[in-house]
């Protein structure tokens, strides 16, 4: 498909979906999150997908956050429809797709950036990224699940502190925070990630969307994570996928997923 503000490309089953706004810092208009939406929901229909990356084009921005130009002059309401909206289009939407999601922060990941990459299954990080949530500094807070998921990924504490001092962290300090897995030089960010990428393909891609929907689970009010795991646990039982990685362990043979 093609789109205005976003590429979308699939090779060798990694979809990678790459925000192309350079001259906005990649800046997430409400286009954007439309085109993401519509990216990562093909991405995540397709079988041949079995991991999906997202990055920023250029070198400067991931994404330097929701753009201000368009919420400047909203209203109370228009706030509360912007915020749950991008939940339902893209934050949401992401964190809970079957497909395992890496975020390459490949430089300014603010606000809405970094809570897309929060969304994200895990990050990594080129060593010129600056991560943050500046938006007591705009007088409005997170709104894409900033204030929810940096708690649960750093702490509270140190959560608590960029959202008061809507400050920027660095790669190492995001790194030493637990809020990217990996840092590396830019040129060799998506090189990194499609090598982590090539090593969750080998894995049966049924079992790793239980998992991810068991992992979900902890952070979902009313629901028992542990219940949730039992239940994926058992069911996994009756794949396709497990038949053959229980086969080809004990036939001492690589396992070859039908990913059913
Ligand atoms: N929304 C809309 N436009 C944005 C944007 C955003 N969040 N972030 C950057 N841009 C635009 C700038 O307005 C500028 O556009 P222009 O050239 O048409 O004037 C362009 O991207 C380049 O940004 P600029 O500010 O000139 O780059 P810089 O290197 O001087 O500063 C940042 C980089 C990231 C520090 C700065 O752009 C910034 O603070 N952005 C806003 C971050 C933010 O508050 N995000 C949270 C939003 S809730």
């Amino acid at each position: 498909m093609n789109y205005d503000n976003i590429i979308s490309e699939v090779n060798n089953g990694i979809a990678t979906i790459t925000i192309n706004r350079p001259n906005k810092l990649n800046a997430l208009n409400k286009a954007t999150i439309q085109e993401l939406h519509d990216a990562f929901k093909d991405a995540d229909e397709d079988n041949g997908v079995k991991v999906i990356i997202v990055t920023g084009s250029g070198e400067k921005a991931f994404v330097a956050g929701a753009d201000i130009s368009e919420f400047a002059d909203f209203s109370v309401a228009q706030g509360k429809e912007l915020a749950a909206k991008g939940h339902e289009l893209l934050f949401d939407f992401v964190a809970n797709l079957s497909t395992p999601v890496i975020a390459a922060v490949n430089g300014f990941a603010l606000g809405g950036g970094l809570e897309l990459a929060m969304a994200a299954h895990f990050r990594i990080a080129s060593s010129n990224a600056k991560m943050g949530l500046p938006e007591v500094s705009l007088g409005v807070i997170p709104g894409y699940g900033g204030t929810q998921r940096l708690p649960q990924l750093v702490g509270k504490g140190r959560a608590m502190e960029m959202i008061m001092t809507a400050g920027m962290i660095d790669a190492q300090t995001a790194l030493s925070y637990g809020l990217v897995n990996h840092v590396t030089a830019q040129e060799e960010l998506m090189d990194l990630a499609e090598s982590l990428a090539a090593k969750i393909i080998k894995n049966s891609s049924v079992a790793i969307s239980a998992a991810i929907a068991a992992v979900n689970a902890n952070y979902e009010d009313g629901v028992n994570g542990f219940e949730q795991e039992i239940q994926k646990f058992g069911e996994a039982f009756g794949t396709e996928d497990f038949n053959e990685g229980t086969t080809a362990f004990l036939e001492k043979r690589k396992a070859e997923f039908p990913g059913k």
